[in-house]
């Protein structure tokens, strides 16, 4: 953690879902404070002047997008994406169960920011526990009188509607969601016009991820410049062949080694060989690329991405072209077929893999795969298809060894090199121990 954590001080220990626990710890102190004595342009600015970027995958500065949204509009909504379903990211899904008033607070300071009098929270289907533990701490913080009718005693009225979504990843799309919000199946909608100015019902509305959201009272409470001097900070999803995976606050611009080190290391003997930086959407690193700052700029810099900041580590058991293949299939599953790149592309790539990975691949695939892939960008109606070319190209770039030892023995690379007993702890159910993907 970093020297003073903003986000999980609320999640530690008992957590903070309680809101007697939350507001002896300083819960809604930094709401009270932004309503009662400051200007909603002024919590812009403060925003903005923060450098707190969206958690989402985009990374926009939050103040900026506010900006957006036009001022005199009579009717203004914000719309929080909790849907969070990229494979290995599960920070939002943790600060719900544990600090769900964290974003009640969030969302407070946002609506009165923009001037909206509703807000939604889209909280996907599968995560139960989140979704009921928000919907405790906004019935409780109605109670309270922290939402409803004159805030804190002034004239901010505010709803909050709690929404279940249907468990697709597009819904997490900004505006699949607003169509899934409104009824219809999520599919994503045709920008401009932006959300900020024609998003949910046609209205002005702000989008945030969950965590986005979280950070505000932090924001608030310390002011901008002391909280951009903590690092700003970020949560990290970290995940596969770590001894601790979960949740870690550092700093953003922690060396990816640092991180790894945060989550106990690699196991026992094992060697480094690649990783995600930022979900399955980010081009995989490797050794090489230890040392890099998980920011935005560096890791752009290095080929890669933050994205939604979920390490996935790899070590020297993982058959890379399987991880690559995994991850192609689960962008094929939820392409949601609109457009004819991602649906098609994402489906022949699946097939191409299919083929490799039982023995029947043909050296020309390569060429095919890289082929298909370069059809994918630039092309696609949403960045969902844009997904697949970073982890296919690196890992065609630096483990195209690994495809042709597929392609030309019928046999897994890795899993030949691998000592007998590896096999054994497969056999005992051992799921870190066989070649293949993570935690697979
Ligand atoms: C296919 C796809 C899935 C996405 N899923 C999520 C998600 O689950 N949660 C999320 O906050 N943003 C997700 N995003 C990003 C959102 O479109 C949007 O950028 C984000 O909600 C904006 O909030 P932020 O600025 O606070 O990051 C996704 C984007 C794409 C293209
Ligand atoms: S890129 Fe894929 S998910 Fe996005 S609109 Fe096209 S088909 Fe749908």
């Amino acid at each position: 953690m970093p020297a003073e954590s903003v986000l999980m001080r609320f999640v530690e220990g008992e957590g903070t879902a309680d809101l007697d626990a939350y507001v002896q710890a300083g819960g809604y102190e930094a709401a009270r404070h932004a309503l009662t004595t400051l200007t909603p342009e002024s919590v812009i600015d403060i925003v903005d002047q923060s450098g707190l970027r969206g958690k989402g995958g985009a990374g926009f500065p939050t103040g900026r997008k506010w900006k957006f949204i036009p001022k005199g509009a009579p009717v203004k909504y914000v719309v929080v994406n909790g849907d969070e379903a990229e494979p290995c990211t599960f920070k939002d899904h943790m600060l719900l169960e544990r600090a769900p008033h964290l974003l009640v607070e969030g969302i407070i300071i946002t609506a009165y920011a923009v001037g909206a009098h509703t807000a939604y929270a889209y909280v996907r289907r599968e995560g139960y526990l989140a979704r009921e533990r928000l919907r405790q701490a906004v019935a409780v913080a109605y109670e309270r009188g922290f939402l409803g009718r004159k805030i804190f005693g002034t004239d901010m009225d505010l709803d909050v509607v709690v929404h279940t979504g249907a468990g697709a990843y597009i819904a997490g799309e900004e505006t699949a969601l607003l169509e899934s919000l409104e009824g219809r199946r999520a599919m994503p909608r045709q920008r401009p016009p932006f959300p900020a100015v024609a998003g949910l019902y046609g209205k002005p509305t702000v989008i945030n991820n969950v965590e986005t959201l979280s950070h505000l009272p932090a924001v608030i409470r310390l002011g901008p410049e002391a909280y951009r001097s903590l690092g700003p900070p970020a949560l990290f999803s970290v995940s596969g062949h770590v001894r601790r995976p979960g949740v870690y606050e550092l700093p953003l611009g922690t060396p990816m080694h640092e991180l790894i080190e945060h989550a106990g290391g690699l196991r026992e003997g094992r060697r480094f060989k690649a990783a995600f930086p930022g979900g399955s959407s980010s081009a995989i690193l490797t050794a090489e690329h230890l040392d890099v700052p998980m920011d935005y700029e560096p890791l752009r810099v290095a080929g890669s991405m933050l994205g939604s900041a979920s390490l996935i580590v790899m070590d020297d058991t993982t058959c890379i072209v399987r991880v690559v293949a995994r991850a192609v299939g689960f962008y094929k599953e939820e392409s949601c077929g609109k457009c004819t790149p991602c649906r098609e592309g994402t489906y022949w790539l699946s097939l191409v893999f299919d083929r490799i990975l039982h023995g029947r691949g043909r050296m020309e695939d390569l060429d095919l795969l890289a082929h298909i892939s370069k059809g994918l960008n630039g092309t696609c109606f949403c960045l969902l298809g844009e997904s697949v070319p970073p982890s296919l190209d690196a890992s065609l770039q630096h483990f195209r060894h690994e495809y042709e030892y597929h392609i030309g023995t019928g046999r897994c690379d890795v899993e030949d090199r691998l000592p007998p007993q590896h096999f054994a702890a497969r056999s005992t159910g051992d799921p870190g121990a066989a070649a293949g993907t993570p935690g697979a």
